[in-house]
């Protein structure tokens, strides 16, 4: 099968160390069937040399020696215009900088400021110059801006440093840009909201009750659902992430906020996708002056319980409207799991076993099982992004049952 038949995709590599990875890459998006360009920068042909991708691609490769002026360098402006999607892989930190400032100072970066195809990100880099605030600052300009990123994946890095830095694996890369260029559009007009992160209830001016929810799920959700062609609105509790772009996106802080926000919102969409860890309790009263701590006694919180926001909109669920929750138990997993469905008048529970490696909080990969009334689906482990496309394809089943 040759699901990228007929898509041009530009892949730049620029000078790190997985420069050679970006081999097996283009190899495998030739085996996807698409016509693959690629371009190096001049550290990148330190790295590898460009006959190697030029006989995997089967397409001449473009470099920054302009010494002989070939036609396809000259038809650099012409390859931005016709990708379908451009990948840069290895993407170092000199090149995000460059990309997020709009730098073009070399063929590669004149190319992505003449292109308005996606931009495909895999960074790749030193631990330290990963974790940089300007690395991160340029990211985030990057990622606010539309570019998609992959990775980086911790681990070994080539420098001896552990932690992330590490380019995400070719085979991944491969299946990111399957997955960004045969993305269906089954959610065009449908309106989509998603709730992500976990909520904070204040105790006095300092201080505040939450958990561990770092909104990755739920934002891989807003952002699949997006790609699918949803309306998509974000209500989010405080997260350390990007905002999704393109979406409507809501703040909230405590769970009392995330309750009004979806009983203004709910009633207007199609489907509520709940991945939100709202606090179940909160402080009967806020203190308005700092706590003090009274010599060596205990601190005991009177707490109240908040409302249950997922059970309160089920209970005016509007016909036609897909409910789907999340459940994260360490515990009889199926059991309450499936209390929680019927509970809160879900049309489908994602379960996850939080204390399997991989899974739950703070992590890119998840291993969850769909749970619905009467059956249920084991998922293996996989990316949130790619479980985010799962649970969208479970909606969509309910809302539209395939044939038998
Ligand atoms: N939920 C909610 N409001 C709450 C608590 C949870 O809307 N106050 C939603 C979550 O967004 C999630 C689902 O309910 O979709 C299940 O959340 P979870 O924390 O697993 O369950 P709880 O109902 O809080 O039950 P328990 O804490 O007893 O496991």
């Amino acid at each position: 099968m040759k699901p990228l038949a007929g898509k041009t995709i530009l892949v730049g590599v620029t000078g790190g160390i997985a420069a050679y990875k970006a081999c097996e890459l283009v190899s495998r998006l030739k085996k996807f069937g698409a016509d693959v360009h690629v371009m190096m920068t001049s550290s990148a042909m330190k790295m590898v040399q460009p006959v190697t991708l030029e006989v995997l691609s089967q397409n001449p490769v473009a470099t920054d020696t302009f010494r002989v002026l070939n036609s396809h360098e000259v038809a650099h402006i012409a390859l931005a215009k016709a990708a379908d999607l451009v990948v840069i892989a290895p993407a170092t930190a000199n090149v995000i900088a460059k990309l997020a400032h709009g730098l073009a100072d070399d063929m590669l970066t004149t190319t992505l400021l003449a292109t308005t195809a996606p931009v495909l990100l895999a960074p790749a880099m030193n631990t330290v110059m990963y974790q940089h605030p300007a690395t991160q600052e340029n990211l985030r300009i990057l990622i606010d801006r539309g570019v998609i990123t992959i990775g980086p994946d911790g681990g070994w890095l080539a420098c001896g440093d552990v932690g992330p830095g590490r380019m995400s694996e070719p085979q991944e890369i491969a299946g990111e840009c399957l997955q960004l260029l045969s993305a269906a559009r089954d959610f065009e007009g449908k309106k989509v909201l998603v709730t992500a992160g976990p909520t904070r209830e204040p105790l006095d001016p300092v201080r505040y009750l939450t958990n561990y929810s770092s909104g990755r799920m739920g934002y891989a959700i807003a952002q699949a659902a997006l790609a699918r062609g949803a309306e998509v609105t974000l209500v989010t509790g405080p997260v350390d992430l990007p905002g999704v772009h393109g979406a409507e996106m809501v703040n909230i802080t405590t769970t009392q906020d995330l309750y009004e926000a979806m009983v203004e919102r709910v009633p207007a969409v199609d489907v509520v996708i709940q991945a939100a860890a709202p606090a179940d309790y909160r402080a009967r009263e806020i203190s308005g002056e700092k706590l003090k701590k009274k010599g060596g006694e205990g601190l005991a919180l009177n707490l109240v319980p908040n409302r249950d926001v997922a059970q309160a909109i089920g209970q005016n669920k509007l016909p036609g409207q897909i409910f789907v929750g999340f459940a994260a138990e360490t515990e009889n997993f199926i059991e309450n799991a499936r209390r929680k469905l019927l509970g809160k008048n879900l049309d489908f529970i994602v379960l996850n076993n939080v204390t399997q490696p991989g899974a739950g909080f703070n992590v890119n990969t998840n291993i969850a099982t769909i749970v619905r009334p009467a059956s249920l689906s084991k998922l293996p482990k996989m990316a949130k992004r790619e479980l985010a496309d799962r649970i969208l394809d479970e909606v969509k089943n309910i809302s539209a049952p395939a044939e038998e």
